[in-house]
């Protein structure tokens, strides 16, 4: 199974911040955000990772990643995306490398307390299809919410005003080979982007997708409260065994 890290975007939430660099760049307490999503690919024993980047300083990633040694790695792949025409998008580009095989999707801003080896180990012996992970939160109105029923999801809603349950869709996604074909039938949705819930739906519609639910604390850093949060959590509570 491979690994891709989703650092795209221009981060316009964050701005001035992100004016001159790039938001995965940006300090999570003592480490840079990207640290944390690589991290975890690698506590999953994923290494051979696709880190998708865009917007400002590129090039910074390279100097601060190399080849990945920081993280036991003896080599790191690199692709651009120009603009941030959405994270469905961002995935589309790692269609190449991925030549099929199964891959594990991280947001790049999301970061997470435990180690998710179980949900991808269950993933690879499983018939393929797609895992989503869900966390219970108190404003689901922020992310794509879950609407479950007994053991299946039935459906995700991007950012809903009337969130149908309070378990949000955390930025770590599970796909088999055919998530690129899927990718390829998306239209933009009302604010411009492919949208990845509209890929987890398409499983949801074929019958393929599973989910769990994540153990340990979880969240984004892509606004200011969730960056301080993470800040806080990380310094706090440790993620990833970094
Ligand atoms: O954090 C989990 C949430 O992430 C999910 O619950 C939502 O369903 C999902 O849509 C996403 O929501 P956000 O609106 O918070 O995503 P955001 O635009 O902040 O993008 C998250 C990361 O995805 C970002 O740090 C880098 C990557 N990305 C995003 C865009 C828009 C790209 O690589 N390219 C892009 O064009």
């Amino acid at each position: 199974m491979k690994g891709v890290i989703l650092a795209g975007g221009l981060g316009s939430r964050l701005f001035p911040l992100t004016g001159v660099t790039n938001k995965h760049l940006l300090p999570v307490w003592d480490k840079p955000m990207i640290y944390y999503p690589i991290q975890c690919l690698v506590n999953a024993g994923i290494e051979d990772i696709l880190l998708v980047t865009g917007g400002n300083s590129a090039g910074d990633f390279l100097k601060l990643l190399g080849n990945g040694k920081a993280f036991g790695l003896k080599h790191l792949n690199y692709t651009y995306q120009e603009g941030e025409g959405g994270i469905a998008e961002a995935l589309g580009l790692a269609e190449h490398w991925a030549d099929r095989e199964s891959i594990c999707v991280v947001l790049g801003d999301n970061i997470i307390e435990t180690n998710i080896q179980k949900a991808v180990s269950d993933f690879r012996a499983s018939d393929g299809g797609a895992k989503i992970i869900l966390k219970e939160v108190h404003d689901p109105e922020r992310f794509g919410v879950a609407e479950l029923d007994g053991d299946k999801v039935v459906s995700i809603e991007e950012k809903p005003k009337a969130p149908k349950s309070n378990l949000a869709v955390i930025g770590i996604y599970m796909y088999d080979g055919n998530v690129f074909e899927i990718i390829k039938t998306l239209r933009p949705s009302d604010r411009g982007e492919l949208e990845i819930t509209d890929v987890n739906n398409a499983y949801i519609e074929r019958g393929t997708m599973s989910y769990e639910v994540l153990d340990g604390w979880w969240t984004d850093a892509g606004t200011f409260e969730s960056l301080h949060r993470a800040s806080n959590m990380v310094h706090e509570g440790g993620a990833n065994k970094l």
